[in-house]
């Protein structure tokens, strides 16, 4: 690694990411099932149909996890509350089981010296919410309420930052428009009442948790640097509308009260009743950003229906998950929020990195270089006056990649999943060695 910790202001937290189904084994500890138990049961959506019942069965091993991340020299542990664990009905009475987990969690954090980021939700909804229309009923918006103020009720004193909802746009559009996870729909109609809806939601939960007294309250977004595929004005266009309805319409939504107008030629017939008034909720006052980035997209037009463009693949070198690398979409996104729409809030990377396919004996150079090149490139924000305050590497241990299954290895620490042993990989201790300097 090209940095040391002294390049980097003073307080920058640097921490590792994971997300509960991925890591914690859904089958331990009472909680509930689902959408994503269900949606992996369902041919042909997840590699080898694989899903979070074991995961990393850090349910049990959590103790374990969190030695490795103080050893590493982290400052800051990003994990997610499942709601299934927490309210295995959706609603209604709580499982003990895991607000103790959750709890203890915290707790085991503190005493590590490691600062506890808390992201609400992380996509496991349960599924009798699923059965009342999920992400596409605006009543979820005082259910997932209810959920941030059973957890906060418990940890919200101890944790150092809290967020509502993980990436808006896969909960939004990757899920109800492609179809590529759960509940694994293709419907325009769907997409914009859940892309409303999570915004909604974001609301209540900020209110819900401002009530609580709970401290440093930010949101989590995705964003994907959109190219066009060549210099025509079709393909120019193609890409504007991609990056707005990935990159703009939740900026949008929390910062200028206002959506896109390239994305509501789209959506706006589709969109709920009554949508134009939910912006004071949705537009609550925020302490932070985070963002979440891994890669660009290559835009062509086609003459489909709206939005009538496709991915094409592109000439950079690529990850394990064929994302192309590209860092500096990393800096462009950086400078453009903190310009566009935050103006001084301080920001933090939330996930950043890539997967390989790692083996035990062969070294992981080509994340050690990735991670390289995009902190360099968070360097430069933070030089061109972006308020950066920390940087969070996706993922702590190899996981549950979604659809994806267990193949794809974002680890700084691998795991076996027939042992579920934990070996820490080069890039982890590249790391722990540059956050000593
Ligand atoms: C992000 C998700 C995270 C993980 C990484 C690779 O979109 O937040 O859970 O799947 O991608």
């Amino acid at each position: 690694m090209h940095f040391k910790r002294s390049d980097f202001p003073n307080g920058f937290q640097f921490a590792a990411a994971t997300s509960s189904y991925q890591i914690e084994g859904h089958s331990f500890g009472g909680a509930g099932t689902t959408h994503w138990d269900t949606f992996a049961a369902t041919p042909g959506n997840v590699v080898r149909a694989e899903d979070g019942a074991v995961a990393c069965d850090h349910y049990h091993r959590w103790e374990e996890d969190l030695d490795l991340m103080q050893a590493m020299g982290l400052d800051a542990y990003r994990f997610s509350t499942s709601w299934a664990r927490v309210l295995p009905e959706g609603r209604g009475t709580p499982n003990a089981d895991g607000l103790d987990f959750y709890d203890r969690l915290v707790d085991g954090l503190l005493a590590r010296g490691l600062n506890p980021m808390v992201t609400l939700y992380h996509w496991e909804l349960p599924v009798p919410l699923a059965d009342l229309g999920g992400w596409r009923n605006p009543d979820i918006a005082h259910w997932f309420a209810d959920f941030t103020t059973v957890v906060m009720e418990r940890i919200g004193d101890r944790v150092f930052s809290a967020a509502p909802v993980n990436e808006p746009w896969c909960v939004g559009w990757l899920s109800h428009f492609m179809g590529h996870q759960a509940p694994g729909l293709r419907d325009i109609r769907a997409t914009a009442h859940a892309m409303h809806h999570v915004l909604t939601a974001h609301g209540r939960s900020v209110q819900a948790m401002r009530a609580l007294g709970v401290k440093n309250i930010g949101a989590v977004c995705n964003f994907e640097y959109a190219h066009p595929v060549d210099d025509t004005p079709e393909a120019a266009a193609a890409a504007r509308l991609y990056d707005g309805y990935y990159n703009r319409f939740f900026m949008g939504g929390l910062f200028k009260g206002a959506y896109p107008e390239d994305v509501m030629e789209g959506l706006g017939p589709h969109m709920p009743k009554g949508w134009e008034d939910d912006f004071a909720l949705i537009g609550q006052p925020l302490d932070w950003v985070g963002l979440n980035y891994y890669t660009c997209k290559r835009i062509a037009p086609t003459d489909g229906p709206w939005p009538a463009h496709e991915e094409v693949p592109g000439p950079l070198p690529k990850t394990q998950m064929g994302w192309e690398i590209y860092p500096d979409g990393l800096h462009h996104f950086l400078t453009w929020v903190h310009e566009t729409y935050t103006r001084g809030l301080p920001l933090y990377v939330t996930e950043n990195g890539m997967a390989n396919p790692d083996t035990l004996d062969v070294p992981d150079q080509a994340r050690i270089d990735y991670l390289d090149a995009h902190l360099a490139a968070a360097r430069q924000a933070i030089a061109d006056g972006v308020p950066l305050a920390g940087y969070t590497f996706w993922s702590l241990m190899d996981n549950y990649e979604w659809a994806l299954g267990y193949e794809k290895r974002f680890g700084l620490i691998h795991v076996d999943f027939e042992t579920l042993k934990r070996t820490p990989k080069a890039s982890y201790h590249a790391l722990a060695k540059a956050l000593a300097s």
